[in-house]
């Protein structure tokens, strides 16, 4: 099954800032849409890094490394960014992306467990060649802190009767069963949407660490990041677009006080400037309704303190 890259051509315009050349990181390969268009800008003298997490990723990847020597695909989570890059010798790229959230192949595939409108084993790893299913860790939790992450993670009012009828359950096997169960429970259903919307978020949130993963990625990117490098990063819900909102604030603000009575233009330790926020357009809501709560934020490095 295939995946509608959002905000193809925005992200890549963005990240490209009209260069044709340079090294590229594309911290969520998914089926490689947007990999592929930044290949087609790029001349034969550029690379394009991309991670994924996800096995099926790496496949359709690696199958792009073979067709394009520019390419390499690299299984690792984008939390490891700079390591990794480290390990083959890079240290700085004129650009990172990253395209957050699941892929439509991993949220259609029922085998993968990340649905109620697909049944399967309850599993919801974007890596699923290691640690733990959703099944295995809701045994594992207990209810206090599982109803903490519903009402963190899936902003979910009532999560302590979730929690509580989900500890009651025992081993859950199937994504249709965790639904029933959020759905018995759940007493006030929001319309538009299925009572287990906001479980089923929060709980792929945390077997998946996506918002400890995006924490350890932003100022890592930054790092990696050549003067007037470009971060474009497209999220999907607040939660993710707050974090990015914030750091590209606080790498982007002078800090007011110093607390040591010096002004503060002097300890200017700003790293970023914000260069736009960007939805995607009608059209694309229209052709691509996943599109509608996507939020595309860019930003640039700024030239090195002192090196100027
Ligand atoms: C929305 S899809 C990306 C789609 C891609 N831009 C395209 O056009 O085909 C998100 C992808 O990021 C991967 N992913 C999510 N979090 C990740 C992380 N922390 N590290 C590496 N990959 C991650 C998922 O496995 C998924 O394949």
């Amino acid at each position: 099954m295939s995946h509608i890259s959002v905000l193809l051509n925005e992200t890549v315009d963005a990240l490209l800032a009209d260069r044709n050349t340079g090294v590229y990181i594309d911290g969520t390969f998914g089926r490689g849409g947007h990999t592929r268009l930044l290949l087609s800008r790029l001349d034969e003298n550029s690379r394009v890094y991309a991670f994924d997490k996800d096995p099926q990723a790496l496949a359709v990847g690696a199958d792009l490394e073979r067709e394009d020597a520019r390419f390499k695909i690299i299984h690792a989570s984008f939390a490891d960014i700079l390591d990794e890059m480290h390990k083959l010798g890079i240290t700085q790229v004129d650009g990172v992306m990253a395209d957050l959230g699941v892929s439509s192949p991993q949220l259609d595939q029922a085998e993968r467990g990340f649905s109620f409108m697909h049944d399967g084993p309850l599993d919801m790893r974007m890596d699923n060649s290691q640690g733990q299913t959703a099944a295995e860790w809701l045994v594992e939790i207990d209810e206090e802190e599982l109803a903490n992450v519903i009402f963190k993670y899936g902003e979910e009012r009532y999560s302590r009767r979730i929690a509580r009828a989900i500890k009651q359950a025992g081993y859950i096997e199937t994504t249709a069963k965790l639904a029933e169960i959020v759905k018995v429970a759940h007493p006030k259903w929001e319309k538009n949407k299925h009572a287990a919307t906001r479980t089923f978020q929060a709980i792929r949130i945390a077997i998946n660490k996506e918002l400890d993963d995006i924490d350890a990625f932003l100022p890592q990117a930054v790092e990696l990041l050549k003067p007037e490098g470009r971060l474009a990063v497209i999220s999907f819900h607040s939660l993710e677009d707050r974090l990015i909102k914030q750091f590209i604030q606080k790498e982007s603000t002078l800090p007011e006080d110093t607390g040591w009575g010096m002004p503060s233009k002097q300890i200017d330790t700003r790293q970023l400037k914000k260069i736009s926020r960007i939805r995607a357009s009608e059209e694309e809501v229209r052709l691509n309704p996943r599109s509608r709560s996507a939020w595309l934020r860019v930003a640039e490095r700024l030239s090195l303190k002192g090196a100027e």
